[in-house]
């Protein structure tokens, strides 16, 4: 089959024609190889890289420079799937100009085909500008996890009508400041399917149900690589953790007893070679 770069308007179109869209999140060049070949339409380098593969306790300590070395790792792994790049807490809040100039960096540096920032309304100014300066911007709402301390937790929002409504109204004002696609992250999903049906952005869920314009998970709860249980949202389809920790615990019982090297596992040399060392 002949493959072809995954573009925004591919996915729009996918919209169009009710087809549903896949992302992913990746961190890594092999794990960015597994994707391009298995057909992912879009891979996200989000910002959950700081709790998944830095091991920190949240998305805020991440910085710029940390996900641009990530980002061009995966970057050098994909050949067929949209890039998305995952804008740091404080990389795009302080001022436009900022944001533009970090959302820059994601483009010319990380080699990413768009950006995301999380947010509602208040964003949209931001987004506006970062898409006027001619980058793709994916925007993200509900359980937004680098305001975690604001939303007092990881909890599901858009739950009342006031919540609703303001992710009704977040949606609208990000559609119009030019977002082209938009994460739902843990809102209900009668919700997510209405929005979805009145917005031009193709939205992807994560929490939000099938009503999604598409689906997005982190990578490690798909393939079962933390140690804690899968979130609600996410569904395991391998458990790779206990069988690495198999092959890591055989290594180290082989070769505390000697079993591992095995005689092919070396290099061979000339008997008279040796002979003739000095020692
Ligand atoms: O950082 C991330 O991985 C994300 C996804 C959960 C959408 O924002």
């Amino acid at each position: 089959m002949d493959r072809k770069k995954i573009t925004i308007p591919d996915l729009m179109q996918k919209k169009a024609q009710g087809q549903k869209v896949t992302m992913l999140t990746a961190y890594d060049y092999p794990t960015a190889r597994v994707m391009d070949q298995a057909g992912v339409d879009a891979v996200l380098v989000g910002d959950s890289l700081g709790m998944v593969v830095l091991g920190y306790d949240s998305t805020v300590p991440v910085t710029m420079d940390e996900m641009l070395h990530h980002i061009k790792a995966v970057r050098r792994g994909l050949t067929y799937p949209l890039l998305i790049g995952d804008m740091p807490f404080m990389s795009y809040q302080v001022s436009k100009e900022q944001a533009i100039a970090n959302a820059g960096r994601m483009m010319k540096e990380g080699g990413c085909d768009c950006v995301k920032l999380e947010g509602g309304a208040e964003v949209a100014p931001t987004v506006k500008a970062i898409v006027q300066a001619g980058i793709p911007v994916c925007a993200h709402i509900g359980l937004t996890p680098q305001s975690v301390a604001q939303l007092g937790g990881y909890k599901v929002q858009g739950k009342d009508l006031a919540g609703a409504q303001k992710l009704i109204e977040a949606a609208g004002a990000l559609a119009e400041a030019g977002a082209s696609l938009v994460v739902f992250e843990c809102i209900p999903a009668p919700l997510a399917e209405a929005i979805t049906k009145a917005t031009p952005m193709v939205t992807i869920g994560i929490g939000g149900g099938a009503g999604c314009d598409g689906q997005v998970l982190v990578i490690h709860d798909l393939v079962g690589l933390a140690e804690r249980k899968p979130p609600k949202m996410a569904r395991q389809y391998a458990n790779i953790f206990p069988v690495l920790n198999e092959a890591v615990s055989t290594y180290v019982k082989e070769v505390t007893s000697g079993a591992f090297p095995a005689p092919e596992h070396g290099f061979a040399m000339d008997p008279a070679v040796l002979a003739q060392l000095k020692l």
